[in-house]
C-alpha cells in the first residue's frame, strides 16, 4: 500500500534582524538578500529606542549595533555602518559622516559642507567603505565593502540618499544618484559588504 504525504511546499526564510530603520538602506538589502532571508527592521521586532553608536570606527559601531538587538532582543542580526572617506581630507568625513555638518544638519548640508572643504582641491579621491557586524548563533563576524571613486564638483541626480548626487564610482561617468538601485547596489560598498556576508552565510550552511 502506498501512502502519500502532503508536504508543505512553502520554503521557510529565516528571520535576520538588520539594524537599521532606514528606508533606503532597507530597500537596498532587501533587494539583495530577497530569496535568502525575511530581512526585518527595528520597527518590525518593537525595537524603538535609539541604539547609541559611540564607537570611533565603523566596525565598532557595527558591532554595538548587533550586539544590541541580539542581546535584547534574541534575534541574529546584522549591523551596518558606513563611512565616506576622502583621501585630501585624511580621510574624514569617516566615522561622522551622517553629522559632518552638526549633529542637526541634513545631507543637504553635510555635501555643502564637503564641497566647500574641497574646493579649489585637484585630489578630489574618495571612497566609501561599509563594515557589516553579523550576530549568528552567538558568535560574531565582521565584513567590509569598498567603493572607490572621486567627489565632483556639483551635485547630480536624484537617486539614492546622504552624499550619493557627489559620488561618481570609478570607471562610470554617472554619480550615485544618478544611478538605478540595481546599478549602485551592484557595485556600492554595501552590496559589497553584503555580497561577503551572504558567501559566508552560503557556506556556513
Ligand atoms: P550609516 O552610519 O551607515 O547610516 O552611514 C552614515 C552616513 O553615510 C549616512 O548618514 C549617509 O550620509 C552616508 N551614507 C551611507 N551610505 C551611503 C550611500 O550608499 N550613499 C550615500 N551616502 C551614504
Amino acid at each position: 500500500m502506498y501512502y502519500f504525504c502532503l508536504i508543505n511546499r512553502h520554503i521557510k526564510m529565516n528571520k535576520l534582524v538588520f539594524a537599521t530603520n532606514n528606508q533606503h538602506k532597507l530597500r537596498e538589502i532587501r533587494e539583495i538578500l530577497k530569496d535568502k532571508f525575511e530581512v526585518l527592521s527595528l520597527d518590525e521586532i518593537g525595537c524603538h529606542e535609539e541604539i547609541e553608536e559611540t564607537a570611533d570606527t565603523l566596525e565598532g559601531n557595527a558591532l554595538i549595533k548587533a550586539r544590541y538587538i541580539s542581546e535584547h532582543y534574541g534575534y541574529d542580526c546584522f549591523a551596518d555602518d558606513t563611512g565616506l572617506e576622502v583621501f585630501e581630507l585624511g580621510n574624514a568625513p569617516g566615522v561622522i559622516s551622517a553629522r559632518y555638518a552638526g549633529i542637526d544638519k541634513d545631507s543637504k548640508s553635510n555635501m555643502e559642507k564637503l564641497l566647500n572643504e574641497l574646493s579649489g582641491s585637484h585630489d578630489r579621491k574618495a571612497r566609501f567603505r561599509t563594515a557589516i557586524a553579523l550576530l549568528i548563533n552567538n558568535e560574531e563576524y565582521l565584513f567590509e565593502g569598498i567603493v572607490n571613486g572621486k567627489i565632483t564638483e556639483l551635485q547630480s541626480g536624484n537617486e539614492g540618499f546622504g552624499y550619493d548626487p557627489i559620488f561618481m564610482p570609478e570607471g562610470f561617468d554617472l554619480t550615485f544618484a544618478q544611478m538605478s538601485s540595481e546599478d549602485k547596489n551592484a557595485i556600492s560598498h554595501r552590496g559589497r559588504a553584503i555580497s561577503s556576508m551572504i558567501d559566508f552565510l552560503k557556506n556556513k550552511k
